[in-house]
């Protein structure tokens, strides 16, 4: 059976540098509480008109189809992970084949927001394992800036999250020992509204009050997205994130643990943990947990924000360019958010 390994890393964010303090102008906040409470200290906006999720996700994935020395024509399956779509459907896959004018592959879209790279990647190394494709690329990319609630009702939410793409091609290998050692996903629908966008939706609970079935069809259509609910600011994302931070903290240890165990591995073998940038706090607090140096742990939030789908393969990719990931090193990627939903997966690089 072959394995999987990363051929090529490709990131792509955007120019526009937003700091905390330009932020102020439109949110009661402080560079100090931003930067207490979450380590960031700036993040990047996409430009308003002129880029999308789909176009930051096509410049990271030249990037990275150009590192892999192939080419786009060559690639057989595409997977973006996104929660910040350029439509609410069709998803940002297709956009991209039609975009890199790829053959008529294969495009599946991944809604699992800060945990979507890793479920993009254990998707894609079964298909490389199982033979059926060679030549896969994995997209994580999100717009942030376009659906955040920037007033003070929505500061504990905007002044997290940056835009941003990072992209990987994963093909087949026969070297033993090399590659994705294994990926570990998990999910718990229990907490599914503590990290959530509501609307638009199909729940109706916005018109749970109502008598609706009274309502003509018309009017049920109206539903889905109603003037009221966006003056009432119900199509912004809610976190209660003091309850995220709580699960963060124990299922991000859990879940890297297991990815060791499994492999007969322990946390002084690891030699880059590029944990999902959600705030330098839950970080520092996994590196804490598992006893690692700081040497071991790669976190750029400070300067990016928390961009979601696309945190990990930016992270990742950013320390291949400084070069601190080399053959042979063993690589952790790990990642918890929306759903909740929580992955780790181990590379033998
Ligand atoms: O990637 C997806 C997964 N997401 C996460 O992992 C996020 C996990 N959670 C967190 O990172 C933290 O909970 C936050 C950074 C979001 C918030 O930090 P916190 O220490 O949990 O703050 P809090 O929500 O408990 O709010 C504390 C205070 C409140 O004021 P009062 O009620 O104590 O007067 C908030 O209104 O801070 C206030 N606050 C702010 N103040 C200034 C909330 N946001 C801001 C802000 N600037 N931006």
């Amino acid at each position: 059976m072959p394995s999987t390994f990363v051929a090529g890393v490709g990131k792509y964010l955007p120019q526009q540098v937003v700091t905390n303090n330009d932020l102020i102008k439109y949110i009661d906040t402080t560079d100090s509480w931003i930067q207490e409470r979450t380590g960031i200290q700036e993040r990047r906006f996409a430009h308003r008109t002129e880029e999308t999720t789909t176009t930051m996700g096509v410049a990271a994935a030249q990037q990275a189809i150009e590192r892999a020395g192939t080419t786009a024509q060559d690639i057989d399956f595409i997977i973006f992970a996104t929660l910040s779509p350029d439509y609410y459907f069709p998803g940002c896959g297709v956009l991209l084949q039609r975009a890199m004018q790829m053959r008529e592959i294969g495009a599946l879209d991944i809604r699992n927001k800060c945990s979507g790279f890793l479920y993009a990647l254990s998707v894609a190394d079964q298909f490389i394992k199982s033979g059926m494709y060679k030549n896969i690329l994995v997209v994580g990319s999100e717009k942030h800036s376009f659906g955040l609630d920037f007033t003070t009702r929505g500061r504990n939410i905007s002044v997290i999250f940056g835009d941003g793409a990072g992209a990987v091609v994963l093909q087949a290998t026969d070297e033993p020992g090399t590659g994705i050692l294994s990926t570990h996903l998990h999910s718990d629908g229990n907490s599914a509204e503590l990290l959530a966008m509501y609307n638009p939706g199909t729940h109706a609970n916005h018109w749970a009050d109502k008598n609706y079935a009274h309502f003509d069809q018309a009017e049920i259509g109206q539903m889905f997205m109603s003037h009221q609910m966006i003056d009432e600011a119900q199509n912004y994302p809610y976190m209660d994130g003091q309850s995220v931070f709580k699960k963060a903290v124990v299922k991000f240890p859990e879940v890297i643990m297991e990815a060791l165990n499994k492999n007969g591995l322990t946390p002084a073998d690891i030699h880059l943990l590029i944990p999902h940038q959600a705030n330098l706090r839950i970080s520092q607090f996994v590196q804490q947990k598992l006893q690692l140096a700081d040497s071991q742990v790669y976190n750029n939030i400070q300067h990016y924000g928390n961009t979601t789908a696309a945190s990990v393969p930016i992270a990742l990719c950013e320390a291949w360019e400084k070069g601190m990931i080399e053959k042979g090193n063993l690589v952790c990627l790990a990642a918890f958010g929306s759903g909740f939903t929580w992955g780790s997966a181990l590379i033998r690089w």
